[in-house]
């Protein structure tokens, strides 16, 4: 698996851990930045990482802020991005499973790095369920169709 990873100055830190986290696991990662703890825009991090998981050039993506909330709000205006915001494992299992999330957005100022950990190895490890759950998905796709 191939991911894509970006942050903001509030989501740095995180970003740096969760990069050296999947890198010892030899999970494949671009780092599209920020990459200090700079002030800087989330949006702009958020379409980086979104047009690289759209265009399929990476399979999933990782995006970090402060709350994750800005990060998920930008990245799901990029067509065919399902962006997640998840504080716990469960949520980031559902995420998966029953929305096909294809990034998860986590919130520096929120959770600790062991917990953002093991919410990453949930959404890592589990895959969308399909099913019943497809059409739903679909239904959420057309909407982006829509003029
Ligand atoms: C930056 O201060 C902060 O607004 C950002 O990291 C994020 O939390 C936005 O949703």
């Amino acid at each position: 698996m191939k991911l894509a990873i970006g942050c903001d100055h509030g989501g740095y830190n995180l970003k740096e851990r969760l990069k050296k986290y999947l890198q010892d696991k030899k999970i494949e990662v671009v780092d599209c930045g920020t990459n200090s703890t700079e002030r800087v825009d989330y949006p702009d991090y958020a379409e980086k990482v979104g047009k690289m998981v759209a265009g399929g050039k990476v399979d999933r993506g990782i995006l970090v802020c402060g709350t994750g909330i800005g990060m998920s709000i930008a990245a799901n205006k990029v067509k065919g991005i399902r962006a997640a915001v998840c504080g716990d494992c469960y949520s980031a299992q559902k995420a998966r499973e029953h929305n096909d999330a294809n990034i998860l957005c986590l919130g520096e100022r929120v959770i600790g790095f062991g917990l953002a950990e093991q919410i990453l190895d949930t959404y890592l490890n589990n895959e969308f369920l399909g099913s019943y759950h497809r059409a739903r998905v679909e239904k959420i796709m057309n909407i982006e169709k829509e003029k």
